[in-house]
């Protein structure tokens, strides 16, 4: 055992294994919810707890830059709509035409469903001009913001809470209808209630729009498209299924 460099350190170890796995499969399991929400409205409590999880992300030079509008009213949640489905006919519009039905077909929103919609929003100015940490990349601060809403989403799993991300809107008429200041960034609309059932899988790989990549695709070493050692790559995988052709 060594000694602790200072006072304000606690030891640490791996989780025991079922809480390691508690915390994988919460990852795992996550999904993005758009039509299984339950109408029972969440408790005060349960919320709190999860906005406490979104709270404990990381941020960028600590900057915090997150805030929570919560809407439950069904009029604002209904203004919300109109304003996606505006902007969804318009994204529509914007695939190969031979794609647009199964686009249509898909669901893409759970505003009016779930009881409990939260705009997180991040504000650039909340630690001053010069932030420690965002001074060569402004896009810092959205990204801490990214950070809290993944744990919201998380913790919202292992509640049994299901929760969707609705990004089809334009943010100037989302921000008009919730008064939201002009320097202030939407960064994630979240559609919220309890769930009973989830997909197993992605819904979009379910419905046949995208499947998950192959993970060992994606992993490189040392520089750009230098795969680890002994990876089979696609092409070469490719010759192996086909054998002389
Ligand atoms: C930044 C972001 C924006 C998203 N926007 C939408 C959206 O507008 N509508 C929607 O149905 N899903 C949206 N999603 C959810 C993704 O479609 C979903 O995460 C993906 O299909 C994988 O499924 P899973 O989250 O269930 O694993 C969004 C997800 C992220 C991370």
């Amino acid at each position: 055992m060594h000694d602790r460099p200072n006072e304000f350190n606690v030891r640490t170890a791996p989780f025991a294994e079922p809480d390691r796995d508690a915390v994988y499969r919460a990852i795992h399991t996550r999904r993005d919810v758009r039509d299984q929400f339950l109408s029972d409205p969440l408790p005060d409590d349960l919320v709190r707890r999860l906005l406490q999880a979104a709270h404990a992300a990381p941020s960028v030079g600590f900057m915090q830059p997150w805030s929570f509008l919560l809407i439950r009213s069904a009029q604002q949640r209904e203004a919300i709509w109109q304003a996606f489905l505006r902007a969804n006919e318009e994204a529509e519009a914007m695939f190969p035409a031979e794609q647009r039905d199964a686009y249509r077909s898909l669901k893409l929103e759970g505003i009016r469903k779930a009881p409990l919609n939260i705009c997180v929003t991040c504000d650039p100015d909340r630690a001053g001009p010069v932030v420690l940490g965002r001074t060569h990349d402004p896009r810092m601060d959205s990204f801490s913001t990214v950070c809290a809403i993944q744990n919201l989403w998380l913790a919202a799993r292992a509640e049994g809470v299901g929760l969707g991300w609705v990004s089809i809107f334009h943010e100037a008429e989302v921000k008009a209808l919730l008064g939201i200041p002009e320097r202030i960034q939407i960064i994630g609309y979240l559609c919220l209630g309890y769930v009973d059932e989830l997909y197993a899988t992605p819904e979009l790989e379910v419905k046949g729009w995208r499947k998950r990549l192959p993970l060992d695709d994606l992993i490189f070493e040392e520089s750009w498209g230098q795969m680890p050692e002994g990876t089979v790559t696609p092409v070469e995988a490719e010759d192996q299924e086909m054998p002389g052709s």
